[in-house]
């Protein structure tokens, strides 16, 4: 039983120029049905303002796909939280691809985290364990650690403005999807670990699945009593795709409730 709204986020990565992404946002609010799931894309920072401007109206929210801690000064090339106000909603950080390809530590997940939460900002904090960790049984040691350092020092309160993204970064664009067991799994411990610290609360938080989610194995996943929806990066990039997994989500609410 979940009372739970589904919620599909589509993290474009480095993908589109601002005319083809203005294209996809149009397309994506088309496709996608106005309610019973949250929907939201993720493009570029160079594109938000336009696409925030194409999807004003519409029921598609906007994100980041990441956040600098620091509000302003001599940071080259970083975009700060205040900068992000009033074109997006929400912010997307702990990416894997941002962990490992840029060197995110745990600390600096939680800088951003906190950056985007006192700007009035939803955040999407993606966690998840690489191959040799899932290999050396150190999975639920890993998402502990990442979660016990992504949320020091948030209070309860800010805590309905936090949803969660278990990605496991060996399914991340490798066409190797988890099984809806294994992220279950994974899932259920975030939702513990959630409960542990936040008591009642974690009932409400939103645990999406992420990792080579696709129109054809999106249902099953979202089955999962601890799977809220899904964080979509190849197929965000095709709307019809990506408006079957939207649908996949919405289904999924109505079997669970
Ligand atoms: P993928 O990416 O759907 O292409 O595997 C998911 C993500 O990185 O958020």
């Amino acid at each position: 039983m979940t009372a739970r709204t589904p919620f599909v986020a589509g993290n474009w990565k480095m993908n589109t120029t601002v005319p083809v992404g203005i294209e996809l946002a149009r397309a994506v609010a088309d496709a996608t049905p106005a309610d019973g799931v949250d929907v939201a894309v993720l493009p570029p920072f160079t594109h938000l303002a336009r696409v925030a401007q194409v999807l004003d109206g519409t029921h598609v929210k906007v994100g980041a796909q990441n956040v600098y801690w620091e509000a302003a000064g001599a940071f080259t090339g970083e975009i700060s939280a205040p900068m992000l106000q009033g074109l997006c909603t929400h912010v997307l950080v702990g990416h894997s691809e941002r962990r490992n390809l840029f060197g995110d530590t745990d600390d600096d997940v939680a800088r951003r985290l906190h950056a985007a939460l006192s700007h009035d900002l939803r955040v999407i904090v993606a966690v998840g364990e690489t191959e040799s960790q899932r290999e050396s049984e150190l999975t639920g040691a890993v998402i502990h650690r990442q979660m016990d350092a992504a949320f020091e020092g948030v209070e309860v309160a800010d805590v309905a403005r936090i949803d969660v993204a278990y990605e496991p970064v060996w399914a991340i664009g490798t066409g190797r999807t988890a099984s809806p067991d294994q992220a279950q799994e994974v899932c259920a411990l975030i939702r513990g670990h959630l409960a542990d610290r936040f008591g009642t609360a974690a009932h409400g938080v939103r645990i999406l699945y992420g990792g080579s989610v696709t129109g054809g194995n999106a249902a099953e996943l979202f089955l999962q009593a601890d799977i809220d929806g899904g964080l979509i990066g190849g197929a965000s990039l095709k709307p019809a795709d990506f408006a079957a997994i939207v649908a996949a989500a919405r289904g999924s609410a109505t079997t669970k409730t």
